[in-house]
């Protein structure tokens, strides 16, 4: 895995744009994996600046979010597809018909699922898939000691989750329980991953990610396996990392051909 830490959350927010928007050029028609939370927001700031002053065309672009709650409708505004209609979509030039958001109403979820990881393999699967990390080490909705061969889903969050994401909402109470996330085994399908972590609350789950034995238990940590992962941080977030002077030794002699 290659570690990345930057000096500030704008800079590794900046250097992560960067990468996703190389990968647009590159390949216009690209598809993304998208996350939602706090840590992505600066990302998806970069690239619609781009987007809009920077000739950045996304309009062959395909995309599929990670994860959703069930029971919560697209307009709700806590729902992941409210957020990502708000601090992205409704700023950039993606064909709403290439954008893709489980659907937490929907009425057979199993089916739902199931069509969901068929939806991304008809796409060509997912080039690049942006990911934040949980504290208690969860990758899309995937809870410590979900299956690693897991694919879309229904799953049970878990109270850490739950008091985490409590923020975005009026009360613990009114967060969902349940969630439709894609598995870790649809996560690891991704050509190329970009992990994102900020803040001394997710140092702890980043040290084990990194530099923990590979885990149901933290299922960030089987990113290890990925052939293409990188995973850009801050220092409060590199802080529990043991072998942080290597990382940024990598990062300062990395060849230049290797660069976004
Ligand atoms: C969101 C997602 C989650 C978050 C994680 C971190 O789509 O898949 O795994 O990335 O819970 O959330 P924040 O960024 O709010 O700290």
């Amino acid at each position: 895995m290659e570690v990345i830490i930057a000096p500030s959350t704008g800079e590794a927010s900046a250097e992560a744009a960067r990468i996703v928007a190389a990968l647009i050029r590159a390949k216009p028609a690209a598809v993304l994996g998208l996350a939602t939370g706090s840590t992505p927001m600066r990302l998806y700031a970069g690239l619609i600046e781009m987007h809009t002053h920077a000739q950045l065309d996304l309009s062959q672009v395909t995309t599929f979010n990670l994860d959703e709650y069930v029971g919560l409708a697209p307009d709700h505004p806590q729902s992941y597809a409210r957020f990502m209609r708000d601090h992205f979509f409704a700023n950039v030039n993606i064909p709403p018909g290439r954008i893709h958001i489980p659907d937490g109403l929907a009425p057979d979820l199993p089916a739902h699922c199931e069509a969901y990881e068929a939806a991304i393999r008809d796409a060509g699967g997912i080039d690049l898939q942006l990911l934040g990390v949980g504290s208690d080490g969860h990758i899309g909705f995937n809870e410590p000691t979900s299956s690693l061969g897991s694919r879309t889903r229904l799953k049970t969050l878990t109270e850490q989750t739950i008091r985490d994401n409590a923020r975005f909402f009026a009360s613990p109470q009114e967060v969902p329980r349940h969630v439709i996330t894609m598995g870790v085994g649809t996560i690891l399908q991704a050509r190329r991953c970009l992990v994102l972590a900020f803040g001394g609350k997710k140092a702890q789950a980043v040290a084990n990610m990194v530099e923990g034995p590979v885990t149901a238990d933290v299922p960030a940590s089987v990113l290890q396996f990925h052939p293409r992962c990188a995973l850009l941080i801050d220092e409060p977030a590199a802080a529990l990392l043991k072998r942080s002077s290597y990382y940024r030794w990598v990062h300062a002699n990395k060849p230049d051909w290797q660069r976004p």
